[in-house]
């Protein structure tokens, strides 16, 4: 890993329904081990943070700082409203849970309360555990729902099988941040 300085930091806010693979995915970025069953981890109330770099196409290098928010939904709520000047919110849910999906527009409009969204603040739509035989949830549907709340950008991902394909996801959102960041400060 460099020890070049990060030329920004943004800050990334994974909410969604319990046992979606929030905790999973933030594993996968930190080339952790994936928990085995729900994490419930951070515990309700709490969050963790951690630092995942990239390297950018030019060079430089930036650092996300991702933010699991653990527990039930109103913990969820309370960890938005601490994170709003952060940089964006990913929303998550299972492609085999379609709950969690039609949950999501009730996510956005948490974000919106906590004060997320506004001021052309960035958001994303993963849906994860694609390697699941029983997918109720189809990618035509994750599209529709995207635009359909003017989301910036959906991915698929499966967090326990497929890690590395999550930190390219990551790795496309810092890119996304970064061009929007530096789009607005016109620079
Ligand atoms: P809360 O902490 O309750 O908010 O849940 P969470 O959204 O953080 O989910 P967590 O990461 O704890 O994962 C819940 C369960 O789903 C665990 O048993 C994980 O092993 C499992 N899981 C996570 N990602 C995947 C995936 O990509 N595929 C499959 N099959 N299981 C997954």
């Amino acid at each position: 890993m460099s020890t070049a300085e990060s030329v920004a930091q943004y800050t990334v806010v994974l909410c969604g329904d319990s046992t979606v693979g929030k905790t999973s995915l933030w594993c996968a970025l930190q080339h952790l081990p994936i928990p085995e069953s729900p994490s419930n981890t951070p515990v309700a109330g709490e969050s963790v943070e951690c630092e995942y770099r990239v390297c950018l196409s030019t060079g430089d290098w930036i650092t996300l700082k991702v933010v699991d928010t653990g527990g039930a939904e109103k913990y969820q709520t309370f960890t938005l409203h601490r994170y709003r000047y952060g940089s964006c919110v990913v929303f998550v849910y299972a492609i085999n849970n379609e709950t969690s999906f039609t949950d999501i527009p009730k996510w956005v409009r948490e974000s919106h309360r906590a004060g997320f969204l506004e001021s052309g603040f960035a958001s994303f739509l993963i849906g994860n555990k694609t390697d699941v035989d029983e997918r109720s949830v189809f990618q035509s549907s994750q599209h529709a729902l995207a635009r359909q709340m003017q989301l910036t950008d959906s991915f698929e991902t499966s967090a326990k099988y497929q890690p590395d394909q999550v930190r390219a996801v990551f790795d496309t959102i810092a890119d996304m941040l970064h061009s929007r960041s530096k789009a607005v400060l016109g620079t």
